[in-house]
């Protein structure tokens, strides 16, 4: 069986691509590389440069490649830029999954596993939030991935498509043998602002917000290690192949933790007492959100081996020293 990753040679596509590996499984990558790196894509690992969307190169993988499942990551991400670039995400995350999923049915690929978020809760009434909870996206980038999520229920449902949805909540850390990490050149994630901070590659870090109703004033996040997210995956293709139905998962650690805790954390395993800033809130963020994980737990048998900050915030940091170094040598970045 081959397996179609898209995005593989992004942050938590290339973390899939080293536990499929590690798993026996036969990868293959379709990256367009606008946000990943072709050095993140293993030797041996069959690589196609090329949007997700383009149906006919799509539909040639498949045919030449056997391929019998996909694990679609590729997408936009940064919630602030969906709001000023909507028609972006909605073209990147919703027409070209559209045409991914089109050249599946067609294609004859048994199963399909779908990276969504939690942003299509939006902000949710109570925490922890389980699949249940009313979908109310208040960004862009949240609806760009709720329309896939209907349109994977809608194309199982005429065309028997089996499919997994897992909805993301705050992904961090790097692979616990230093093989990857998150490397994109605009970072906008919380624990990867705050290991460069740390490292001294941005001189300060900065709060977006300390007036919200929680414990410390700043927002609160489930925050889920990559390498166990892509074992959720690997839990998800294991169910399918087992004839198990589709399902729709939260994955998280049910914890929460807020903005000052991980920077503490990430003073804490650094050493270093780096600059913190605070400043207005960042448009568009919940106050808190958190996983209920129970249905990945019971219906995927999964269950976390990272769940705990420190492991994570180290992860993190030494990935960032690592990939610091390969670019400060020429390396590391578009290749
Ligand atoms: N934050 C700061 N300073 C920074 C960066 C982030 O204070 O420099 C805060 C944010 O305001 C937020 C928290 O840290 O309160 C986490 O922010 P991230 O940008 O790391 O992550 P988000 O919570 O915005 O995004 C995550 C996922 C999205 C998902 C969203 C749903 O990455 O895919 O949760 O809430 F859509």
């Amino acid at each position: 069986m081959s397996v179609l990753v898209t995005g593989g040679a992004g942050y938590i596509g290339s973390h899939m691509v080293l536990e499929l590996l590690d798993a026996g499984e036969k990868p293959i990558v379709l990256d367009d590389l606008s946000t990943g790196f072709r050095w993140a894509v293993p030797d041996g690992v069959p690589f196609i440069e090329g949007q997700c969307g383009n149906q006919d190169l799509v539909s040639r993988v498949i045919r030449q490649h056997g391929v019998t499942e996909i694990i679609h990551f590729a997408g936009k991400i940064i919630v602030a830029e969906s709001t000023s670039q909507p028609l972006d995400y909605y073209d990147h995350n919703t027409s070209q999954s559209r045409n991914l999923i089109d050249c599946a049915v067609k294609g004859g690929v048994k199963h399909f596993i779908f990276s969504s978020t939690a942003a299509v809760y939006g902000e949710p009434k109570a925490n922890p939030v389980t699949e249940d909870e009313p979908l109310m996206p208040v960004s862009p980038y949240g609806r760009s991935k709720l329309m896939t999520e209907w349109m994977l229920e809608d194309a199982s449902r005429a065309h028997g498509l089996h499919h997994i949805v897992l909805r993301y909540f705050n992904v961090a850390g790097a692979d616990p043998k230093g093989r990857a990490g998150e490397s994109c050149t605009i970072a906008t994630h919380l624990v990867k602002l705050a290991a460069q901070a740390a490292l001294g590659i941005r001189p300060a870090l900065e709060i977006f917000g300390t007036d919200y109703p929680t414990p410390d004033g700043t927002c609160l996040r489930d925050y889920i290690q990559v390498t166990d997210l892509a074992r959720a995956h690997l839990a998800a293709l294991i169910h399918l192949r087992e004839g198990g139905s589709n399902l729709v998962c939260n994955c998280g650690y049910e914890r929460a933790f807020s903005v000052r805790d991980v920077i503490e954390t990430m003073k804490k395993v650094s050493g270093i007492n780096f600059e913190v800033k605070t400043s207005a809130r960042r448009p568009g963020d919940p106050a808190a959100i958190v996983a209920s994980n129970t249905r990945v737990r019971e219906k995927l048998g999964w269950t976390p081996l990272f769940d705990d900050l420190p492991t994570i915030a180290k992860q993190a940091l030494d990935w960032e020293r690592r990939l610091h170094n390969r670019r400060a040598h020429g390396s590391g970045t578009k290749e």
